[in-house]
């Protein structure tokens, strides 16, 4: 496996690996990253991997400076998945002093957690599109845990034509049906344990709605199974999948979206609705 710390050490490993598949991540990898990865070499592709922790993703009030971090248990991990290249990039090169521009996010980046989290998709969006420009992949690899992530990449990739395909992956839960984060090592013993109440009632209202139950009081039952199982619920919506509107009624294509404060954790997650 091949490692890159500079933008020289990346254009020599690109040039011996011709079109690669593109795995962006922030580090503290689990099997959900992993299944990227896996998912980049079932489609016969070299994989590369990144690793970098981007700080204008983050809110004032985030966890930036704590965001979990081992370099060394990523890299075992990448190692061991057959990845092909590994870019390590550091904050000057990924934010010169000199850089002036950014991208501006609108249509699926403008609710949910572009609303609860202001700039968030903006600092995804540069620091992706920065990625595609520095990796050049034939294609990239997106977890559907962050079902509206994938959507705004999707649009961004088609709004500026850059020249990758976006493939979503499933999302890699515990057999809880907890949904496999980094951040969930944040969460005590008792907050695990009721972690997996989000993707219950996610599932619950999916099938709901697809029983023809009414979609506000859906919403409302899964908002309060949340604050059952001791969670501030921040959003539970039925969206059109790709534009992230709300639906008042079942519409294909539809995902049921959810963010949700388990102590100091914000739990997301996802189901789709038919
Ligand atoms: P990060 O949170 O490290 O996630 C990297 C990728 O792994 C994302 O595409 C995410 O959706 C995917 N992923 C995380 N948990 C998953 C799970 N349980 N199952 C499947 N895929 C999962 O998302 C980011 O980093 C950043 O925003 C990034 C795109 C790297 C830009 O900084």
């Amino acid at each position: 496996m091949m490692i890159a710390r500079t933008l020289e050490e990346l254009r020599a490993a690109r040039e011996a690996l011709g079109p690669v598949g593109f795995v962006p991540t922030m580090g503290a990898l689990h099997a959900g990253h992993i299944s990227l990865v896996n998912a980049a070499k079932a489609d016969g592709l070299p994989v590369a991997a990144s690793i970098f922790v981007n700080p204008t993703q983050f809110g004032p009030s985030e966890d930036f400076s704590r965001y979990p971090r081992d370099e060394q248990g990523d890299l075992d991990k990448l190692e061991a998945a057959g990845c092909d290249l590994v870019w390590l990039p550091s904050v000057d090169v990924m934010y010169p002093p000199k850089a002036a521009t950014s991208i501006h996010v609108g249509g699926p980046a403008l609710k949910w957690e572009g609303a609860s989290r202001p700039g968030h998709f903006s600092g995804v969006a540069t620091v992706v599109a920065k990625l595609f420009g520095q990796v050049r992949p034939a294609a990239a690899y997106f977890g559907e845990k962050d079902w509206q992530q994938v959507q705004v990449v999707s649009r961004m990739v088609e709004d500026l034509e850059l020249p990758l395909r976006i493939v979503p992956v499933p999302i890699a839960r515990e057999a809880s049906g907890l949904a496999l984060s980094s951040r969930n090592a944040y969460l005590s013993a008792p907050e695990h344990k009721a972690a997996p109440a989000l993707y219950a009632a996610l599932v619950h209202a999916a099938g709901d709605i697809l029983a023809g139950k009414e979609v506000a009081a859906t919403l409302q039952n899964a908002r309060h199974a949340l604050a059952k199982a001791g969670m501030v619920p921040d959003y539970v919506a039925l969206v059109h999948a790709n534009t992230l509107e709300p639906l008042a009624g079942f519409a294909r294509p539809a995902r049921l979206i959810a963010a949700a404060k388990l102590g100091a954790v914000r739990l997301l997650d996802n189901v789709p609705v038919g």
